[in-house]
């Protein structure tokens, strides 16, 4: 599973990428919002700190509106893909910006059906927001690997990126589910690092090794 911060701030993204854990980066109007800079300014940063994909979602609810943006999005650079709303009108640009070959990332995913459409309309990645999901008392762990037995039971190529994760439990379940990605928060990503175990492990053997240089 690889992995992908799921932030906007560009200082964190530069944190982590210098570690070399992170692949790509997925943003929406929200995140892009807490920056308090426009999207035109920090999408072309976060490209050109990580490798793989960079998410950046378009605001434009009709399918002219979409690929209008999703085609100037695109011209940022050749690893930006245009994250689109599960929408009728968003899965109509899907199919005209595959054949484009601008690759997208189909948002707000909530079904099993929904992921089939966004597959079968050509999307590269497809998000399901398993922590939402959860708020409302649903599972969404569960729809992860749903996804994951479906594509693959299908032979269908579009990658799964787990998103909408609140926790280091949602990292391991949707890594074991078979997910493609998992977009993770930075302080989730922090969380990742940690074990009482480490920390104990090194402390004693700093100790070992200043006792036995008297
Ligand atoms: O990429 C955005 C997605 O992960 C949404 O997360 O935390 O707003 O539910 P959240």
């Amino acid at each position: 599973m690889k992995i992908f911060m799921d932030t906007a701030d560009v200082a964190e993204i530069k944190e982590f990428a210098d570690l070399g854990i992170v692949y790509g980066v997925t943003t929406n109007p929200s995140l892009i919002a807490k920056t308090g800079r426009p999207q035109a300014e920090v999408i072309p940063e976060i490209a050109k700190l990580v490798e793989g994909p960079v998410s950046a979602e378009v605001i434009s609810v009709e399918c002219s509106g979409m690929v209008a943006e999703a085609r100037e999005l695109s011209k940022i650079s050749s690893n930006v893909v245009v994250k689109i709303p599960c929408i009728a009108e968003g899965l109509k640009a899907v199919k005209l910006l595959s054949a484009e070959g601008i690759r997208t990332n189909v948002t707000l995913v909530f079904s099993l059906s929904q992921a089939l459409l966004a597959a079968r309309a050509g999307a590269d990645y497809v998000s399901p927001f398993i922590g939402r999901l959860d708020y409302i008392g649903e599972n969404g762990v569960k729809l992860v690997e749903d996804m994951v037995k479906v594509f693959r039971q299908y032979s269908l190529p579009t990658e799964i990126i787990a998103a909408s994760i609140r926790g280091i439990d949602h990292v391991n379940d949707v890594m074991l589910a078979g997910a493609d990605i998992a977009t993770i928060p930075t302080k989730v990503l922090r969380q990742m690092f940690l074990h009482q175990l480490t920390d104990a492990g090194l402390k004693k053997f700093l100790e070992d090794y200043a006792a036995s240089q008297k």
